[in-house]
């Protein structure tokens, strides 16, 4: 049976502009090209996981506009369920503004209809949380809805993934009510002091870029190595990682193959444009 992975977060629509190198400041600089693809952490990681076989709910908010209704057609095109999910009036669509170059990338994300993730949209789907293997959950949604969620999960025994992206202080309480906590590592820098790094260790996964991702294991710190492949566009990595992580954990696998294979599911996804360009199939991930 498919792992059930619920997750709770972000889609924008990603204006992505291509340049030789990123303008200076006060500076207008010619681009080599311009995209838009779909995005935002949790819908990236939505994809992510429902590439890799999982059966995936994803709990979001949208507006009424061109935008919105692309995004959602993208869901229901990658077979993620929306339950509950309807675009409101209000509020224009996520956006993310992208600057592209040399394969690296600078962000700015516009929050927009997601901010209507509330405490509310969680309770609605009460019932769709409680019959997941696992949640994911990242930071482009409002801090107390993210708060509640990890309340909730941890009430309700369901293991939760907190991907601390872009980094968001919470309460020393919620991050141990967390499962795991899957922060790059500038966002562990700028969250952890050494002493709250060491705290939570057993739960902490610190993804590496090129190094891989390193989790703790009898007092250890263990870095997984990955495969490096030459790189399109490193947009979304950190979100295949997290979807196919879900996946794997769901799947009862150990951590470190886990982590294995959410390396392997990254570093194909950097090789092609866009956050979800590139995300793999599990038929070619093969077994990890
Ligand atoms: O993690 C990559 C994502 O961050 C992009 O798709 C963009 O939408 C921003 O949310
Ligand atoms: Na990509």
């Amino acid at each position: 049976e498919s792992p059930k992975v619920t997750v709770i977060g972000s889609a924008n629509m990603d204006l992505v502009t291509s340049t030789k190198r990123m303008p200076n400041q006060g500076e207008t600089i010619l681009g080599n090209g311009f995209d838009t693809f779909p995005g935002g952490k949790g819908a990236n990681q939505a994809v992510a996981a429902a590439r890799l076989g999982a059966e995936v709910n994803f709990i979001c908010s949208v507006g009424d506009d061109i935008f919105g209704h692309e995004l959602l057609e993208n869901l229901k095109k990658e077979r993620i369920h929306l339950p509950n999910v309807k675009p409101v009036t209000d509020t224009p669509t996520g956006v993310a503004t992208i600057l592209l170059s040399d394969g690296d990338n600078r962000i700015i994300v516009t929050p927009g209809a997601n901010a209507n993730v509330t405490k509310e949209t969680i309770d609605k789907n009460q019932d769709v949380i409680q019959h997941s293997d696992i949640v994911l959950v990242q930071m482009e949604i409002p801090r107390e809805t993210v708060e509640y969620v990890i309340e909730r999960c941890h009430i309700w025994q369901v293991p939760i993934i907190v991907n601390p992206a872009p980094a968001l202080h919470l309460s020393a309480h919620h991050w141990d009510m967390a499962t795991w906590i899957t922060p790059n590592e500038s966002e562990k820098e700028a969250l952890f002091s050494e002493s709250d790094y060491h705290n939570w260790k057993q739960k902490m996964i610190i993804t590496r870029g090129k190094q891989g991702a390193s989790y703790w294991t009898d007092e250890k710190e263990i870095v997984v190595p990955t495969e490096n492949k030459t790189v399109v566009d490193t947009t979304g990595a950190g979100d295949t990682f997290n979807g196919a992580l879900a996946v794997s954990i769901a799947e009862g696998k150990t951590l470190e193959d886990a982590i294995g294979y959410a390396n392997k599911a990254a570093s194909i996804s950097v090789t092609r444009y866009g956050a979800q360009g590139g995300m793999p199939l599990k038929e070619e991930i093969g077994h990890s």
